[in-house]
C-alpha cells in the first residue's frame, strides 16, 4: 500500500483503505471542482519607465517603478467569524484531500514540497516572465512560491497590492492552466503589516510590541497584516518569529518577542491568532508560521547562524514555551531553524523535529525548512556527503514538509529517483504532501485561488494606521527622567541632534520594502506619503519649526554641523540626542561590540560636560547599545526601539506628555559587552547588575501600589492562589498602567532558583485620581521546572511574588508552596 500508515508519523488517522482509493475516483471532482474559475481582472498601469526603459541599471533608485497605491479607504469592516477555541491544522487529514493526493504523480508530490522564489520568474523589467512561469508548473509542478520581487537581493521597489495581485493572480491563472492539481500558495514575510505592500500599514518591531505588554497589539498587528497580505494575493505569512532574545548582540532580536519565555509566548499566541482567526473560513487571513524551531537565538556568540549549544532542561524550560503557545493558538505551519544545536544539524534531527515538535509538542501542521538549508547542510555544516544524503537525512530523520529554496528546480529533479531507489519512502512523501494539501484547503485555495479585489481598497486605511500608532505609543519606554526633565514644553527653546530625527526608514527598521530595510538609493522617499518623522511628528505638537542638527550619520560618524552642536546646545534649553541605528539585520548586521560609535559617544559627553543644558537620549535601535557614562550623565533616557514607519508622532507625544508612557523593557538592557547574555531569570546568587532590567519603565504620573493580598498564605497544586494589588494614579495624565506578577522561589533545594519568573501580566487605562485593582492567578504547576534529569518537578519551599519588580513602586508578599 502506498498510502499513509505509519503510525509513528503520528497520522494513524489518516490509514485509507484501496476501497476508499477507488471510491474517491468516483467523486474525483469534489476537491477540483471550483478550479474552473477565472480570476478576476485587476488591471494594472505602468511599469514606469525612465526614457522607455525599464531594465535599468543597477545605481537607479526605483521607487516610481509602479505608479499605482491603494485608495486606503478610511475604514471599512469585513465579515466576522467565530475565533474562539482551537482553530488550527489537526491529525485528521479530509477525505477529498487524500483523494487528490492519491491522484497525484511521485513528480506533482515532490513539486508540492518544494517552494521557489518569485525573482525565478522575474526579468530584468520586472515582469512575470510566462515562459519560466509556464515551466515552473507544466513540468517541475511546482507547488509554492515565495517572496516579492523586492526581497533580499531583488531591486524592484515596493509594489502596490494592485500590482501583487495582479501578479500572483497571473502565477495562480498559469499554475492552474498548466494542470496544477492543487493551486499554487503564495508565502511572504509579512512580519509587521504587511511590509512588503506599497501603502499598507506598516506596525511597530515585535520587540515593541513585546514592550507593550499589551498582546492586543500582537493581535492587531497580525489581523491586519493578514489582511493586506491577502489582498496582495498572498496566503501564507512566515511569522511570527518566536524566539526567545538570550543574547543582546544577536542582530535579529526586533523581531522577536523579548527575553521572556511567558511573555513571549503571550504576544506569540496572539499574534498568531491575529493572523489567522478563523482561517479555514475567513479569507482575509493567513497560514501564521512559528519560527524558527528552535534556539535559533541562542547563537553562542551572538553573530547570526552561528552553532547554539543550549542545555536540554534549559531548552525545555525556557525557550520551548513560546512555541507551545504558538501550537496552542492554531499555528498552520512552523518554520525550523539554520544551524546545529548541541552538534547536531537541526534541519536532519529527529529529536527536535520529530521527538520534541511532533510526538512531545503534538504539532500537525505543515513544516518548512528555513532558506536553501538542503544546501548549508551539505555545504556549510557538513553534515551529508553530498545534496541527495541530505534530502535523505532530512526525509528519513525528520518531519520537514515543505524545501524553501531560492530555486527549487534541483530537488524537484533530484528527489524522485530517492524515492523510486527507496533512499526515501512513499509514505514518508506522502504524509507530508497530505499536510500540504491539506493547508492549501484549509487556507481556501481550492474555493478561491484568487485574491479578493475588495480587500485592496482597505490597505493602508486610517483605520489600520491609528492601530499601529497605538502600539507605538504604548511601546515607548521611559527609563530614566530625573528632575521630570521631561516632559518637553513646546515653549522650550529644544535643540535636535542625529539623523534618525528625520527619517522614517530609520523608524521602520529591517523587515520592510527589504530584508534589511530600504536601500540608500531610495532612502526615507520609498515611503513618501505614508508615516512620519520624529521631526514631523514635534511640529505637529508644539506647531513650532523646530531646530535640529544631523551632526552625525546613522552610523554615528561626524558628519556636517557636528561641530556645531556643542555650541548650539548652550543656547538650548534642552538637547535630544537621536541615537539610531542602521537597519540591516541578520548576517549584515552582525557586531563585534554592543558599544555606541565613538563620535556619537563624544559628542553627547561634550555637550553634558561643556554646557549646563540638560540632555536626554532617545533610542531608536535594534541592538541595546552600551550608554556608558551616559546613562548617568543624561538626565532623560527613552528607548523607542523600532516604532515603524509611523512611529514619529507618537515619539513626539511622548516627549511632550500629550500621554504618559507605558512601555517596560521586553530584555535586559545590558551595560557591558559581557552582559549581553545575562537574563533576569539568571540563578538567584548570580550578578544581575545590568543598565536597566527586564520590565523596567516609568511614566510621568506618580503610580502608587498597595500591598498585595492573597487568597492564602500557602500553595500547592491543589490550591491555586488569586494575588490582587491596587494601582492608584496620583498624576494628571490617564495611565496605561502594566503590571507584572513575578514569583521566586526563594529556596529551591534540587535546582538553584531563578531570581523571578514572570507569571502574568495586564495593562490597564487608569483616569487620574483613579484606582484599579489588579487581580491574577497564580498555581503551583506555573513553578514547576524542568531539573537536569527533564523531569519537570514542583519542589516545595518559601515563594516570594513580587509586583514590578526592579521598579521603585514593587511590591513583594511571601508565601510558602507545598510539595503536592
Ligand atoms: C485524477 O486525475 C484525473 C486525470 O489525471 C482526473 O480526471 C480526476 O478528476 C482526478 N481525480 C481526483 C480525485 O483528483
Ligand atoms: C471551465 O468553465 C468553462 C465555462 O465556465 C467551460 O467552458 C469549460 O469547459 C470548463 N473547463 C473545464 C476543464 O471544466
Ligand atoms: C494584469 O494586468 C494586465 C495589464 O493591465 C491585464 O492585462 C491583465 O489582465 C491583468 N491580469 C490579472 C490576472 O489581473
Ligand atoms: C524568459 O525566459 C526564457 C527562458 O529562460 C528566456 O529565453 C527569455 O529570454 C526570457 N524572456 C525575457 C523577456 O526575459
Ligand atoms: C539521520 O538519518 C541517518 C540515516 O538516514 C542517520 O545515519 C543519522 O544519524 C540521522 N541523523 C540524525 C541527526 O538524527
Ligand atoms: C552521495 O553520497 C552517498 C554517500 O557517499 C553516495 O552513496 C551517493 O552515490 C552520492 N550521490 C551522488 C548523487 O553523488
Ligand atoms: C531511515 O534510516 C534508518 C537507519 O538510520 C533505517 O533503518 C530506516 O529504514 C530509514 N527509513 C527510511 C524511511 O528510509
Ligand atoms: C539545494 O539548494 C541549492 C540552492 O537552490 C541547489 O543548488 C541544490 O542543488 C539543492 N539541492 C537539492 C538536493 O535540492
Ligand atoms: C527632513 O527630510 C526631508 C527629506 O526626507 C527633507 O525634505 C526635509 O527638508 C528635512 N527637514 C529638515 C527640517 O531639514
Ligand atoms: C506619589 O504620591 C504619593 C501619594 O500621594 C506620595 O506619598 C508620594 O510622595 C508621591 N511620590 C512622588 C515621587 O511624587
Ligand atoms: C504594607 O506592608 C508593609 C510591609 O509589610 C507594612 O509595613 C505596611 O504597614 C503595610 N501597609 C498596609 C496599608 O497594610
Ligand atoms: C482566574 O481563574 C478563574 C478560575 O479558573 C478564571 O475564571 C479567571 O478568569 C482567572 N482570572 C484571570 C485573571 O486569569
Amino acid at each position: 500500500m502506498m498510502f499513509i500508515r505509519d503510525s509513528l508519523l503520528n497520522l494513524a488517522m489518516t490509514v485509507i483503505s484501496i476501497a476508499s482509493i477507488f471510491s474517491c475516483l468516483a467523486s474525483a471532482s469534489s476537491i477540483l471542482g471550483n478550479l474552473n474559475i477565472s480570476s478576476p481582472e485587476i488591471v494594472v498601469i505602468g511599469p514606469k519607465t525612465m526614457g522607455g526603459v525599464v531594465c535599468l541599471p543597477e545605481f537607479v533608485p526605483l521607487q516610481d517603478f509602479d505608479p499605482m497605491k491603494p485608495k486606503s479607504i478610511d475604514s471599512y469592516t469585513l465579515p466576522k467569524y467565530d475565533e474562539s477555541g482551537y482553530i488550527g491544522p489537526t491529525k485528521n487529514i479530509e477525505q477529498d484531500v487524500l483523494d487528490l493526493l492519491s491522484n497525484m504523480t511521485l513528480q506533482e508530490k515532490i513539486g508540492q514540497m518544494s517552494v521557489s522564489h518569485v525573482l525565478t520568474f522575474i526579468g530584468c523589467d520586472g515582469e512575470l516572465n510566462r515562459t519560466v512561469v509556464e515551466h515552473a508548473f507544466k513540468v517541475l509542478k511546482l507547488g509554492f512560491v515565495y517572496g516579492c520581487p523586492s526581497d533580499i537581493f531583488g531591486r524592484w521597489a515596493l509594489n502596490s497590492p494592485q500590482r501583487y495581485a495582479n501578479f500572483s493572480n497571473t502565477i495562480q491563472e498559469i499554475a492552474l492552466s498548466s494542470g496544477s492539481k492543487a493551486p499554487v500558495m503564495y508565502g511572504i514575510d509579512s512580519l509587521r503589516g504587511a511590509n512588503f505592500v506599497k501603502g499598507a500599514t506598516g506596525f511597530p518591531a515585535p520587540v515593541n510590541q513585546a514592550a507593550t505588554f499589551n498582546p492586543i497589539h500582537a493581535y492587531n498587528t497580525g489581523k491586519i497584516g493578514a489582511k493586506d497580505t491577502r489582498a496582495a494575493g498572498q496566503q501564507w505569512i512566515y511569522g511570527p518569529a518566536t524566539d526567545l532574545n538570550v543574547n543582546r548582540m544577536w542582530s535579529r532580536n526586533f523581531e522577536n518577542y523579548g527575553e521572556d519565555p511567558y511573555l513571549n509566548g503571550q504576544m506569540t499566541y496572539n499574534n498568531i491568532k491575529g493572523l489567522q482567526g478563523n482561517y479555514k473560513k475567513d479569507r482575509s487571513r493567513v497560514a501564521a508560521t512559528f519560527k524558527h524551531f528552535i534556539a535559533y537565538s541562542a547563537t553562542y556568540d551572538g553573530k547570526d547562524q552561528e552553532p547554539r549549544y543550549v542545555p536540554m532542561n534549559s531548552l525545555l524550560e525556557y525557550h520551548v514555551p513560546s512555541f507551545k503557545k504558538a501550537i496552542e493558538a492554531g499555528s498552520a505551519t512552523g518554520m525550523e531553524s539554520y544551524s546545529s544545536l548541541n552538534g547536531q544539524d537541526v534541519v536532519s534531527s529527529k529529536k527536535i523535529l520529530k521527538d520534541l515538535l511532533r510526538d512531545q509538542l503534538k504539532f500537525y501542521g505543515t513544516l518548512s525548512t528555513d532558506l536553501n538549508e538542503n544546501l548549508s547542510q551539505f555545504t556549510k555544516h557538513q553534515t551529508a556527503f553530498n545534496t541527495s544524503d541530505a534530502t535523505i537525512q532530512v526525509y528519513n530523520n525528520t518531519s520537514i514538509d515543505v524545501q524553501l529554496m531560492i530555486d527549487s528546480s534541483p530537488f524537484i529533479l533530484e528527489t524522485p529517483q530517492l524515492v523510486q531507489s527507496g533512499k526515501i519512502s512513499l509514505s514518508r512523501v506522502d504524509q507530508s504532501v497530505a499536510r500540504i494539501l491539506q493547508l492549501k484547503k484549509d487556507i481556501g485555495l481550492f474555493e478561491s485561488p484568487y485574491s479578493d479585489p475588495s480587500l485592496i481598497d482597505t490597505v493602508g486605511s486610517l483605520q489600520d494606521v491609528e492601530l499601529s500608532r497605538n502600539a507605538a505609543r504604548e511601546s515607548i519606554i521611559l527609563l530614566k527622567n530625573e528632575n521630570n526633565i521631561l516632559p518637553l514644553s513646546p515653549n522650550e527653546k529644544v535643540l535636535y541632534v542625529g539623523t534618525s530625527f528625520n527619517s522614517t526608514r530609520y523608524l521602520a527598521g529591517g523587515r520592510n520594502v527589504h530584508s534589511d530595510g530600504p536601500t540608500d538609493l531610495e532612502g526615507d522617499a520609498i515611503f513618501s506619503g505614508y508615516g512620519d518623522t520624529i521631526l514631523l511628528g514635534v511640529e505637529k505638537v508644539t506647531g513650532k519649526k523646530t531646530n535640529w542638527i544631523t551632526g552625525y550619520s546613522i552610523n554615528g560618524k561626524r558628519v556636517d554641523g557636528y561641530e556645531n552642536i556643542v555650541r548650539e546646545a548652550r543656547k538650548a534649553d534642552k538637547v535630544v540626542f537621536c541615537f539610531g541605528q542602521d537597519s540591516k539585520r541578520g548576517l549584515n548586521a552582525n557586531l563585534n561590540t554592543l558599544r555606541l560609535p565613538q563620535d556619537q559617544y563624544d559628542i553627547a559627553k561634550r555637550v553634558i560636560e561643556e554646557t549646563t543644558t540638560p540632555v536626554i537620549l532617545l533610542l531608536t535601535q535594534n541592538q541595546p547599545f552600551s550608554l556608558g557614562e551616559l546613562s548617568t550623565l543624561a538626565d532623560g533616557v527613552i528607548n523607542a526601539h523600532l516604532p515603524g514607519v509611523y512611529g514619529g508622532l507618537p515619539i513626539a507625544e511622548a516627549l511632550f506628555g500629550v500621554y504618559s508612557p507605558s512601555g517596560r523593557q521586553p530584555y535586559t538592557y545590558p551595560k557591558y559587552d559581557y552582559q549581553s547574555m545575562t537574563n533576569y531569570y539568571t540563578p538567584i546568587w548570580n550578578e544581575y547588575s545590568p543598565e536597566y532590567a527586564f520590565g523596567q519603565g516609568l511614566g510621568y504620573n506618580n503610580i502608587t501600589y498597595s500591598n498585595i493580598t492573597v487568597s492564602s498564605e500557602t500553595i500547592s497544586a491543589s490550591n491555586p492562589l488569586t494575588v490582587s494589588i491596587t494601582a492608584t494614579n496620583n498624576g494628571k495624565l490617564p495611565q496605561m498602567e502594566p503590571a507584572l506578577m513575578f514569583t521566586t522561589q526563594t529556596i529551591r533545594r534540587g535546582y538553584s532558583p531563578e531570581k523571578y519568573r514572570l507569571r502574568a501580566f495586564d495593562k490597564k487605562l487608569i483616569a487620574p485620581g483613579a484606582s484599579y485593582t489588579f487581580t491574577f492567578n497564580l498555581t503551583a504547576q506555573e513553578m514547576m521546572f524542568y531539573n537536569i534529569d527533564l523531569e519537570k518537578v514542583l519542589e516545595e519551599g518559601p515563594v516570594d511574588i513580587t509586583i514590578n519588580a526592579f521598579n521603585k513602586n514593587a511590591k513583594v508578599k511571601s508565601i510558602y508552596m507545598n510539595g503536592n
